[in-house]
């Protein structure tokens, strides 16, 4: 299970760059004025994307003001969800799903190789500062598990040895291609598919 940390290093101030105002206002647009709340999720993804992957304190109050909403409202919703993160994380964010499916089929070994490879502890930049890692609840890929999700793509049906071999890239500034391990076609049996063999794309 992860927990959040919140950074002992915090900037004073957070804003918007031109960029992600203007998207900001088009996400606020989309709900009627009183519902402008609605746009949280939206508005902290921009802040993410602006600031390294984390989100500062100060960005936390920004989005609140800009909504209209508590404080302590806006830090639930960070604190709650898992793709948000309060504390810098690396270049490459490794989040291992230990959820029961993957634990089942070894994720346990997974955790184990960012140990060795990244950090003891989870959210701790490795000595090189390329890489963090910490463990997610289910990603919503149980039929390829064991899988682990690196920034935006997912690695799939994963053992120690192709976990050990994807980590040991990235923390040579390496990035490998995403996808199933076992070179599995979407969640198809690894012999190929059995059924609906006359639908393409299927
Ligand atoms: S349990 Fe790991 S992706 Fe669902």
């Amino acid at each position: 299970m992860s927990i959040k940390k919140i950074s002992k290093v915090q900037p004073e101030l957070f804003e918007f760059n031109d960029d992600n105002l203007e998207k900001a206002k088009k996400e606020i647009m989309k709900y009627p004025k009183q519902k402008k709340a609605s746009a949280v999720l939206a508005l902290l993804y921009l802040v993410q994307n602006q600031n390294d992957n984390w989100i500062p304190l100060a960005a936390i109050k920004y989005v609140a003001s800009m909504l209209g909403m508590p404080y302590m409202k806006v830090y639930e919703v960070v604190t709650f969800y898992s793709m948000f993160n309060l504390s810098p994380v690396g270049k490459y964010f490794v989040q291992v799903c230990t959820t029961t499916p993957c634990m089942i089929r070894g994720a346990k070994k997974l955790t184990e190789v960012c140990k060795r490879n990244i950090s003891e502890h989870q959210n701790k930049l490795s000595n090189n500062k390329l890489c963090s890692w910490t463990e997610v609840e289910c990603l919503g890929a149980c039929v390829n598990a064991p899988m682990m999700q690196i920034n935006q793509d997912y690695f799939e049906d994963l053992d120690e040895n192709t976990t050990e071999e994807i980590v040991q890239k990235l923390l040579k500034d390496e990035f490998t291609t995403p996808g199933s391990a076992k070179k599995r076609e979407s969640n198809a049996p690894e012999k190929g598919k059995t059924t609906l063999l006359e639908v393409k794309n299927a």
